[in-house]
C-alpha cells in the first residue's frame, strides 16, 4: 500500500508534526503544497490532506489542491486547531471532497499551539499541543485508515 500525505502547516508545524507521526506508523510519505508536484498523486491508493485551521477553514490552497487534482477514488482529511472544532472543520472540507466523489476514509483532529494575534502575548493556547497523546492518537488513526482501505478493497 502507498499512501501520500500533503500538508500545509503555515503556522508552527503543528500539523506536519502530526503528519510525520503518521507516516511512521504507515507507508506513507509526506509532502508540503511546494514539492507536492514532485509526485504522482495517481500512483498512491490514499492520499491524505492536513493543514492547521486558518480563519474556520483549512489552507485554501489545500483545498483547492484537494478538489481540483487527479488522484484515486481514497482520501482522509486532518488538521490541528487551536479550538476543540477540529471535527466540524473536517467534516466541512470531508463533505466537499465526497461532494467530488472520493471516499474519505476517515478525518483526524487535535489541538495545536496557536500563537495568533492577541495570544501570542500569553505565549500561546494549547502550549504542550501537539503532545504524545495526540501523535498517538494519530498513528492509531492512520492504522484504522489502512485497515478500512483493505476491508473495502477485499
Ligand atoms: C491566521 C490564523 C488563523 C487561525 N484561525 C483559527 C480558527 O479559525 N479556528 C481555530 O480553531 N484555530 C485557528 N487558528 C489556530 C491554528 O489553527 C492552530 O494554531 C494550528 O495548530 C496551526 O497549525 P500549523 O502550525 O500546522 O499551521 C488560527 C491560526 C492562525 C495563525
Amino acid at each position: 500500500m502507498k499512501i501520500l500525505i500533503v500538508v500545509s502547516s503555515e503556522h508552527r508545524e503543528n500539523t506536519l508534526k502530526i503528519a510525520e507521526a503518521m507516516s511512521e506508523a504507515a507507508p506513507a510519505t509526506v509532502t508540503d503544497l511546494e514539492n507536492v508536484d514532485k509526485y504522482n498523486l495517481q500512483e498512491y491508493d490514499i492520499v491524505g490532506f492536513g493543514s492547521g485551521i486558518y480563519y474556520g477553514k483549512h489552507s485554501k490552497k489545500l483545498i483547492k489542491l484537494a478538489l481540483n487534482a487527479t488522484y484515486g477514488d481514497y482520501c482522509f482529511v486532518f488538521c490541528t486547531s487551536g479550538s476543540k472544532k477540529f471535527d466540524a472543520y473536517n467534516a466541512k472540507f470531508a463533505k466537499m471532497l465526497e461532494n467530488r466523489g472520493k471516499t474519505v476514509l476517515g478525518s483526524f483532529g487535535c489541538l495545536g499551539l496557536d500563537k495568533f494575534f492577541i495570544f501570542a502575548l500569553f505565549g500561546g493556547l494549547n502550549k504542550t499541543h501537539p503532545d504524545i497523546d495526540d501523535f498517538e492518537a494519530a498513528q492509531q488513526f492512520i492504522c484504522k485508515t489502512m485497515h478500512k482501505y483493505l476491508e473495502i478493497k477485499k
